[in-house]
């Protein structure tokens, strides 16, 4: 069976659509869950699934003891759902092609440093777009430029504010995020 492990900051809405989608699909288990917020809802998670978790910090995530802790689990796939952290380079050099990230907008679009949650929507809106939606994309050295594994579209309707379309964006993400990750496990 194919071990993840997945980097969450927020409330891991998407790491719990994930470990819901391999319980019943059988391919794959989340054995590991890193946040850098030890109040980070995605704990409550990992603690109500019984999945080990470390939390990090400024340090901690430059060590090399991170990387042979993840390691001990050999991931398929390590997944960024919500992590709010550059990833370092060596965690990147060492997890090679292995590492995946969620992007609420459509890249290169709206992407980059400062580009996340409400800040995304707001400047979708703010631009006047009739069209938003996710990105999932390799991760590298580089803030959201990694090569994209796919997108999904979902409209901006008239009257939409960032938490609407958060709402809109979090059920595609929902949807295609574990799909994508069994779609990049069986190639
Ligand atoms: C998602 O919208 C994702 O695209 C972004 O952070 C959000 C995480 O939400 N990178 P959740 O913690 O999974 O609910």
């Amino acid at each position: 069976m194919h071990s993840l492990i997945i980097f969450a900051s927020g409330r891991g809405s998407n790491a719990a659509a994930i470990i819901d989608h391999f319980k019943q699909n059988g391919q794959a288990h989340v054995a590991l869950i890193v946040s850098n917020n030890a109040d980070a809802g995605v704990l409550d998670i990992a603690r109500a699934e019984h999945i080990p978790y470390l939390v990090i910090d400024k340090t901690t995530i430059k060590e090399s003891l991170l990387i042979e802790q993840m390691q001990d689990y050999k991931p398929s796939l390590v997944v960024l759902a919500g992590f709010m952290w550059k990833v370092p380079d060596a965690i990147v050099a060492a997890f090679a092609d292995k590492i995946i990230n969620i992007h609420p907008a459509l890249l290169p679009a709206y992407g980059g440093k400062g580009m996340y949650g409400h800040h995304v929507h707001h400047a979708v809106l703010q631009a006047g777009e009739t069209e938003t939606g996710i990105t999932i994309h390799y991760v590298n050295e580089h803030y959201d430029e990694g090569n994209i594994i796919m997108q999904a579209r979902c409209k901006v309707l008239p009257g939409d504010s960032a938490d609407t379309l958060a709402d809109r964006i979090h059920s595609l993400e929902h949807f295609y995020f574990p799909r994508a990750i069994e779609f990049l496990l069986g190639h």
